[in-house]
């Protein structure tokens, strides 16, 4: 079978033949096709990049439709119950599992990362006392662009690596300290001596005793939570990251746009629209009632958590969340809300209109209950979802810059304003 397409173009009967890879023709490859010397060629019109590639990328596989999701290889469930996220980073930005060495290594140098610089402090204590969390997180890390001017030698190897190790360590500090400052507590600092999740927690939660141990249950939850989320291949703050970080700036900056990225609720703010749904629901005997709103599409109420763009079955994610739940719940007593999510998953995956447009859980459908549970105000929820996408972002920016074929990302458009005209005097206008 040969791998090529044929295409007549009907207005001039001409007949081209393109080549087929890996399922994709070059878009570029349509520009041999003209009217005349005139016409510019013949472009895709893709709008959201819908059925666009814009990248090859070794780095995080899915099969929607098998509910599979693989990091280089690695079955997401895999990792989840034998990694960590600090082992789950160093596999998504460096292609391999780490050898004990190596993972010592990379675990020193994060931790030696994560003080924050003064000034940044002063910075952050700028903001209103009631300033968005994600809004402080996202300026903060813009700001280091300011902080570290070795960084814009994004081609030199040593300076990347010593970018990663920064931004993997001091993202947790950043959000901590953007939660503290949003309830009016006292930045804590970094304690060396706890685990990357663990020490997140003692930053966030710890008041006046002289070490802060977190209950091991719900640091090790958080830690798969922090491995769920690390990457999910090419969606809105991805792109986001390489778009920016292809004009070549440094990948603070980069970062700081992939994380305004995140911030809008229809990329990481889905599980807040959860709770607020489970609560306006309020008892488990509402939910008939609520999916039959849904069904029939009043109020355009859409399930919230359930569905996915690219998840046409169970979002493994979501799999692995609902076991983290149970033993979250274990620790901080079950989230009320809980039984009203159980009893409209029971329903939902019963029922013709979800069965048959494939709408299954997502990976925010337990995430809010989980992250509400531990303490967090819903405004935290997408930060806490930028800690771990930073080893993403950053290996997506990295790939990027070594790919022989990437430019600077600059999409064409159709025009579609008024033709040339004459400027006319003001006062000469109606
Ligand atoms: N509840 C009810 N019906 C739904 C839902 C839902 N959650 N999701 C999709 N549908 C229906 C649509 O009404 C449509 O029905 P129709 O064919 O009768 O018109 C059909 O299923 C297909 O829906 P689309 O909107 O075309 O699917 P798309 O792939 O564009 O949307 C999305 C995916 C945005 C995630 C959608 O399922 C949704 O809005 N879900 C709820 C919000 C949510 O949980 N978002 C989190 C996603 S995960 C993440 O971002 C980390």
């Amino acid at each position: 079978m040969p791998e090529t397409l044929t295409i007549t173009d009907n207005r001039t009967g001409k007949q081209y033949e393109l080549s087929i890879q890996d399922g994709t023709i070059r878009a570029m490859d349509l520009r041999q096709i003209r009217t005349g010397p005139q016409d510019f060629g013949l472009m895709t019109y893709d709008p959201a990049y819908m059925n666009t590639a814009n990248c090859r990328s070794a780095i995080t596989y899915i099969d929607g439709d098998k509910g599979v999701l693989l990091y280089r290889g690695y079955p997401i469930e895999q990792l989840a119950e034998q990694s960590d996220y600090l082992e789950t980073a160093y596999l998504i930005l460096f292609g391999e599992l780490p050898t004990a060495a190596q993972l010592q290594t990379w675990t020193r140098e994060i931790t030696l990362h994560t003080m924050l610089h003064e000034n940044i402090k002063k910075l952050m204590e700028g903001f209103q006392y009631d300033a968005h969390p994600m809004a402080i997180f996202l300026s903060t890390v813009g700001a280091m662009s300011g902080f570290y001017p070795d960084a814009k030698q994004i081609f030199d190897k040593a300076s990347r690596l010593r970018q990663m190790h920064r931004l993997i360590a001091k993202v947790p500090s950043i959000a901590a300290w953007a939660f503290r400052h949003s309830i009016g507590r006292p930045y804590v600092y970094p304690d060396n001596d706890l685990s990357f999740a663990g020490n997140f927690l003692n930053m966030l939660f710890k008041m006046t005793e002289l070490k802060y141990q977190a209950n091991p249950v719900l640091v090790r939850a958080l830690d798969v939570l922090f491995i769920l989320h690390a990457d999910h291949e090419q969606n809105c703050s991805t792109s986001t990251m390489r778009n920016i970080g292809s004009s070549h700036v440094d990948p603070y900056s980069a970062l700081a746009g992939a994380a305004a990225a995140l911030y809008g609720p229809l990329h990481g703010g889905a599980n807040e629209a959860v709770l607020r749904m489970l609560h306006e629901i309020g008892s488990v005997a509402k939910v008939p009632e609520f999916i039959k709103k849904v069904k029939s599409g009043e109020g355009n109420n859409r399930l919230m958590g359930f569905g996915h763009r690219v998840y046409k079955s169970y979002d493994p994610r979501a799999k692995v969340i609902k076991r983290i739940a149970d033993l979250v719940f274990t620790v901080t007593g079950k989230n009320p809300l809980l039984e009203i999510a159980l009893e409209l998953e029971r329903i939902a995956l019963q029922d013709e209109y979800f069965i048959a447009r494939k709408l299954y859980p997502n990976v925010d459908f337990y995430s809010g209950l989980i992250y509400q549970a531990m303490g967090f105000p819903v405004e935290m929820f997408p930060v806490l979802f930028a800690i771990p996408r930073t080893a993403g972002w950053i290996a997506q920016w990295e790939e990027m810059l070594l790919d022989p074929e990437q430019k600077i990302a600059r999409p064409r458009q159709i025009y579609t304003g008024p033709a040339s005209r004459e400027y006319v005097p003001r006062e000469k206008r109606a």
